[in-house]
């Protein structure tokens, strides 16, 4: 079942993205008029109003809104009707759940999990608006009622500093910085990825002092303070993705792509940078979809 709705989301992304522009345009034109109805597992990348009716089953459903990265999602109430005494509840989660495991990872948010997952049902409905704190927002409900649900408006704004973020591509160039901040940043793409690191500043360009020759790239990560600031790349096959299955650690200043790349032959691929806030860090890397040949040379474990 959890299995099938993974598989649900990934279609679902993948028949988004095989729509061609001119008909994505015209279902965005279309938003404006009247909300679109969603189906219990639902993926939109688009702004506009969506409105989910639920069918009495009382099956757990999921609205997953995303966007581009350096955007955030302002979600809308425009109608709430779901029943408590009924059993009914809808959450309102910051970030993406799927098989009990979050994006972004918890440890990598501001927020704790109990202020980003938050629940609602009848008389105590969401407000009225609200701001995601990264590219991607997630409804969840369980409504017994047919024909109770809400219906949301949807729009998207800039993010001045993205962090965590999701790609819904298979291949692209991103950039991550960490604005002299001590956070941690994940990007996560839902495929199999070949990763080139192109261009690498982290645990180097420190607040007040430049530094401008080409060190490369090391491994070895942890200042003469004890700060430790680098990127890894992770594969994992949950959004939560864990270092023992982490393919490359590399701090260090560079640019050029790097020769080789790294291959994850996962369902989730993870760039992740970690900042103690000592340094500005950088990193910007290509993501492309991997041969079969790549793929065989990962022995990571996912
Ligand atoms: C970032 O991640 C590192 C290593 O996982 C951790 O030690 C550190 O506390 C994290 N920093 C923040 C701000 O969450």
């Amino acid at each position: 079942m959890k299995t099938s709705l993974m598989f649900t989301w990934i279609l679902n992304l993948a028949v988004v993205l095989a729509l061609p522009m001119q008909k994505r345009s015209s279902l965005k034109r279309n938003l404006r008029n009247t909300p679109t109805l969603v189906q219990c597992m639902d993926m939109q990348s688009f702004a506009g109003e969506y409105k989910f009716v639920a069918d009495g089953s009382g099956s757990v459903c999921g609205l997953y809104l995303i966007s581009l990265p350096e955007k955030l999602i302002e979600l809308e109430f425009l109608d709430f009707n779901v029943d408590c005494e009924a059993g009914g509840l809808a959450a309102l989660v910051d970030g993406w759940e799927m098989n009990g495991q979050f994006f972004p990872p918890p440890a990598d948010h501001h927020l704790t999990l109990n202020q980003r997952y938050m629940t609602f049902c009848g008389q105590s409905k969401p407000r009225r608006v609200l701001v995601s704190s990264q590219n991607v927002l997630l409804i969840q409900n369980r409504i017994p009622v047919q024909g109770q649900g809400f219906t949301v408006k949807v729009k998207f704004i800039d993010n001045p500093q993205p962090c965590n973020a999701v790609s819904m591509f298979t291949q692209g160039v991103h950039t991550i910085k960490n604005y002299g901040q001590r956070r941690n940043c994940s990007v996560s793409i839902i495929y199999p990825e070949m990763v080139h690191l192109v261009s690498v500043d982290v645990g180097v360009t420190a607040k007040m002092n430049e530094v401008d020759s080409d060190l490369g790239l090391s491994d070895q990560c942890r200042d003469s303070r004890g700060n430790t600031d680098y990127v890894e790349v992770i594969g994992g096959n949950g959004f939560e993705t864990d270092s023992s299955n982490r393919r490359e650690l590399a701090c260090g200043l560079t640019t050029g792509a790097e020769r080789r790349g790294t291959p994850v032959a996962c369902t989730n691929t993870v760039i992740r940078m970690v900042s103690s806030g000592e340094y500005f860090n950088t990193v910007t890397f290509v993501y492309t979809q991997p041969t079969e040949e790549d793929l065989m040379r990962d022995n990571g474990t996912c």
